[in-house]
């Protein structure tokens, strides 16, 4: 079989009262478009035809960053999704078992036709690939299959395409705004996403009239050719109606991420993980998580993170890109970001609150960070502590060294970055300022309030401040009494 995706994403948005393309918006932090292109790169399209309009040098530019297979096709003006997928027609793949066979010798009669052209949208992000695989099997490169769902109420319906039913089966779409009224009392809508044999469809489309009340050429008006030239039409359903919501504004937006955040909130904790409050949890990308891991509110995690087992995120802290070992308890307002080089953490790590791991960072096990404590790009062998207000940034710490409050890794010279280098259970004292290149040998003690510009050797005191002076008989200035 060959399988055609065609997306369509050539409108406007205007409800979304925006500058950016409406399939640009994102849905936990990915955009509309990229969440369906998800789905037809999961479904092995042989094609994925994307139709851009507005804003079609900025999706496609987006697009190509992540999916440089997918193929362009530019609608100009826009005169309906027929006229849209018209546009895709002179990319959709013929069947490739019929040009195989043909190139054996084999006439085209008796290649198989089972082509099909799956249609879907680029503002409806949340359709899944096992649905679009069941239309598609409906489809089966023979039947026209539409996806469709039965709302609640006639008013429920309202603005949608009805399915119109006669004994025999569908007959008809008909828009709702073409509709009768005994048309639109029925419920049976469709949802913007069908499965057509390639080739009927480009029949089809050729055969688009623009005569009905919006003067828009209707893809939804293919349905009764079908009906006309004997081809079965059938309907399947998506399995929940989040999967068919298309997004118009900003609140259909915000009420599909929580709508998906949901989802995601209810898969984690039927695998076992103890989240707080579903409704206070975001996921935007992946993550993985252990046993008996908890959860506490408000915890956005983005990027790729994994969580080992037991491990405890406490309120409101922001994880992005990042690994945490077993055991390890995060407290309250953490903020991880690896970006793109990553944070690690061992096992029975304890980090916050307040604390804030850059890109780089790499915490052995039983390391402690503790509040206002920044660490980039540096290493922290086992047990290693730095648990209050303080910066390692291009640092390689031993193991159980102790990090003084206050104190720093001056790392930036204002052009280049600098390593420091501190030996296995040296203890850095309160206030110090550690002026990379610069090393610690093992066992070293640097006195509070240092500033060191030179190693440190191992096993002995370094001290690098201004020395303690009492002046004795010194006394202090009085108030000068102010002139009658
Ligand atoms: C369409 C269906 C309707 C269905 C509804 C489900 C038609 C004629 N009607 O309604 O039966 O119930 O979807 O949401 O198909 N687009 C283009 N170019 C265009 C017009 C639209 O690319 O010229 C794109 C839009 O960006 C959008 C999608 O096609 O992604 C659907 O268009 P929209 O206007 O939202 O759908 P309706 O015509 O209202
Ligand atoms: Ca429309």
């Amino acid at each position: 079989m060959t399988l055609n995706i065609v997306i369509m994403a050539a409108g406007k948005g205007t409800r979304m009262k925006s500058a950016l393309p409406k399939v640009l918006h994102r849905l936990a932090h990915q955009s509309l478009l990229h969440h369906v292109l998800d789905t037809a790169l999961a479904l092995k399209a042989d094609r994925i035809i994307t139709v851009t309009g507005h804003g079609a040098e900025v999706v496609e530019a987006a697009v190509r960053v992540s999916a440089p297979q997918v193929r362009f096709t530019r609608q100009m003006p826009q005169l309906g999704t027929g006229h849209a997928v018209q546009q895709a027609v002179p990319e959709l793949d013929e069947d490739a078992s019929t040009q195989d066979a043909s190139k054996n010798g084999a006439s085209k009669e008796d290649a198989p036709k089972e082509n099909v052209t799956l249609i879907l949208n680029g503002d409806t992000p949340l359709i899944r690939a096992a649905t679009a695989q069941a239309l598609i099997e409906a489809c089966g490169g023979s039947r026209l299959a539409l996806l469709t769902i039965v709302m609640g109420s006639e008013a429920d319906a309202a603005g949608l395409g009805r399915i119109v039913r006669n004994d025999v089966g569908i007959q008809s779409i008909v828009e709702h705004k073409d509709a009768s009224v005994a048309q639109r009392a029925i419920c049976e809508t469709y949802t913007g996403v069908m499965a057509v044999p390639t080739a009927h469809l480009k029949k089809w489309l050729g055969q688009l009239k623009n005569d009905n009340a919006q003067s828009e050429y209707y893809l939804t008006d293919i349905v009764a050719m079908a009906v006309a030239d004997g081809v079965t039409v059938v309907a399947a359903h998506p399995g929940s109606d989040t999967e068919v919501l298309g997004v118009n504004s900003p609140l259909q937006l915000a009420d599909l991420e929580r709508r998906y955040q949901r989802n995601r909130a209810v898969a984690l904790m039927e695998a076992g993980v103890r989240l707080a409050d579903p409704a206070r949890f975001d996921v935007r990308g992946h993550l993985d998580c252990g046993v008996d891991v908890e959860i506490d509110v408000n915890c956005i995690f983005e990027g790729c993170v994994t969580l080992g087992d037991n491990v405890r995120v406490g309120p409101n802290c922001c994880i992005k890109n990042a690994t945490i070992g077993a055991g390890t308890v995060i407290s309250a307002f953490t903020h991880i970001d690896g970006e793109k080089l990553g944070v690690k953490v061992g096992a029975q790590v304890r980090i916050g609150p307040f604390a804030r791991l850059r890109p780089g960072t790499d915490l052995g096990d039983e390391v402690h960070i503790g509040n206002f404590v920044e660490v980039k790009n540096s290493t922290l062998d086992k047990g290693a502590k730095a648990n209050h207000l303080a910066y390692l940034g291009d640092a390689t710490v031993g193991e159980r060294v102790n990090f003084g409050a206050g104190s720093i890794t001056a790392n930036y010279d204002g052009v280049n970055k600098h390593r420091t280098v501190i030996g296995a259970d040296v203890h850095v004292g309160s206030n110090c300022v550690l002026v990379a290149p610069v090393s610690l040998g093992a066992g070293a003690t640097i006195g509070g309030g240092s500033t060191v510009t030179k190693d440190a050797p191992a096993a002995a005191l370094t001290v690098a401040r201004g020395k303690q002076v009492t002046l004795s008989g010194w006394t202090r200035p009085v108030k000068k009494s102010a002139p009658p």
